[in-house]
């Protein structure tokens, strides 16, 4: 089973696969919980260059790199783990590069779709969950937190905006769950129980 998160910067995702994570652990999954940008060793210097190198990255660029960590995280991380029979939880996967390189950046969505694919040779999620808000009001919970913004989170509402609606847009995918992320944790955990029990997970 492979179960990714998405959404905007400021959604919740890691609270959610926390209490995601304990929840499986405590049922006897073996669970392999991971990132993108930076689930390898590899993937974490592509993380670096990406997020904290100083001065411009070329679009194109930036979603190859996004590319090549992924390609790499599946090949040596996500792959090996469901072969072993693993619950492999990931933190962003490729629908984070269409709507971000593809919609925001705006490339061309269909064409950052491709390269994607190509990079993890086909491998779909079997549940995407995606946590949904406004981006102002993500923008707002994030500066809240007070942490310093990497590269792509000092970029304006609108680009955030146009990967939010990007998101909306390819969610009427089967594999989706779309939660209201402006719900208290404990109740988009709920929701993902729900679909999860649907699933006989
Ligand atoms: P993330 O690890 O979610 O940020 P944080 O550590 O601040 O929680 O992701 C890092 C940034 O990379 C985030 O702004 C989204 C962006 N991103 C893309 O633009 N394309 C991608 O394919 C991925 C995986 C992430």
């Amino acid at each position: 089973m492979f179960i990714t998160f998405e959404g905007i910067d400021g959604v919740g995702k890691s609270t959610q696969l926390d209490l995601l994570e304990k929840y499986l652990e405590a049922k006897g999954h073996e669970v392999v919980r991971t990132l993108e940008p930076g689930g390898t060793d590899l993937g974490q210097e592509i993380r670096h260059l990406l997020l904290h190198r100083k001065g411009e990255v070329a679009p194109r660029s930036e979603a190859l790199l996004y590319a090549a960590d992924r390609a790499h995280h599946v090949a040596t991380l996500i792959r090996p783990a469901l072969a072993a029979g693993k619950v492999v939880l990931s933190d962003r996967y490729f629908d984070s590069s269409v709507a971000y390189q593809g919609a925001a950046r705006e490339l061309d969505v269909a064409e950052v779709r491709g390269i994607s694919l190509w990079a993890v040779g086909n491998l779909v999620p079997d549940l995407t969950v995606l946590l949904d808000l406004p981006a102002n009001e993500a923008m707002a919970r994030r500066s809240s937190k007070g942490t310093e913004p990497d590269r792509l989170e000092r970029e304006q509402v609108e680009f955030f905006e146009r990967a939010r609606d990007e998101y909306l847009k390819m969610s009427s995918e089967e594999r989706f769950l779309v939660i209201d992320a402006s719900q208290s944790p404990e109740q988009i955990h709920q929701a993902v129980l729900d679909r999860l029990a649907q699933m006989e997970l």
